[in-house]
């Protein structure tokens, strides 16, 4: 395993374990492009190629889930520049990227609310779903229009919409009418930019997962900061409440 001056491992350890799904909170574009004398849109880009770069990675580590932060319920919010930018952004990514990232075998998803995004960014997300179904490498889930709080309700509003009687209804019950029903909750989240919250992300499903903070902004985050990412993951002792050493 090579090391560079700072010690970071700039290869995977074989003998590491490999998270199986990664959620990332994709933050620092804004700050990265004012940096640089660009605009915010300009940092949305870059962020969004370096989303093709971390999904190839993602891909090549034998990461079977990879779930990324695009667009939240609260980001409507933003200047109307900047929402029309991101619904472009997600657009031209689809374009752009359908083919090759089909070809890759990846599954497209998406996490969040269809309502409210233009008709035509909705039926493309729409068609890369359904083109990209029987695809098994790496699931990669969008959440776009999403925010946990809201997931949480609307999962709720199905559940008394179908009738479940109350004492009927456990854990197992609300994780199966959330957006991300039968997958496998993250194991690692990554936020990238210094920021150190949760910001209304993966809430019921990163209750036991691991989490990693970096400074580096995300179009800056690479292959060599994923690993490093790892490599702090299997550093932790995962115990899910319980204690491992009983003496
Ligand atoms: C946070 O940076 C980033 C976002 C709100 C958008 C993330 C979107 C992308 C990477 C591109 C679109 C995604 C896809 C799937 C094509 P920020 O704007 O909050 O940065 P700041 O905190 O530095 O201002």
């Amino acid at each position: 395993m090579a090391s560079k001056a700072d010690n970071k491992p700039t290869e995977l350890d074989p003998s590491w374990e490999i998270p199986v799904h990664v959620g990332i909170i994709m933050d620092g574009n804004g700050r990265w492009a004012r940096a640089r004398g660009l605009n915010r849109l300009a940092g949305h880009r870059a962020g969004t190629e370096n989303l093709r770069r971390i999904v190839r990675a993602c891909a090549d580590f034998g990461i079977k889930y990879l779930t990324v932060f695009a667009f939240s319920t609260e980001n409507w919010a933003r200047p109307k520049e900047e929402v029309d930018g991101l619904m472009e952004i997600m657009e031209e990514f689809i374009d752009k990227e359908i083919d090759e990232l089909d070809a890759e075998g990846v599954q497209i998803r998406h996490v969040g609310k269809l309502d409210g995004i233009p008709e035509r960014l909705k039926a493309k997300i729409k068609m890369s779903i359904e083109r990209t179904r029987h695809n098994n490498r790496l699931v990669l889930s969008v959440a776009f229009n999403y925010g946990g709080r809201d997931e949480i309700v609307q999962a709720v509003r199905k559940i008394v919409a179908e009738g479940i009687p109350p004492d009927e209804i456990t854990e197992e019950t609300i994780a199966n009418h959330l957006y991300t029903a039968g997958m496998p909750d993250p194991d690692l989240v990554i936020r990238t930019s210094g920021e150190i919250r949760i910001s209304n992300f993966l809430l019921w499903q990163s209750a036991y997962a691991e989490w990693y903070f970096t400074p580096r902004f995300w179009p800056d985050f690479g292959r060599e900061d994923l690993i490093a990412a790892i490599a702090d993951y299997n550093r932790r002792e995962r115990r899910f409440g319980r204690v491992l050493d009983a003496d």
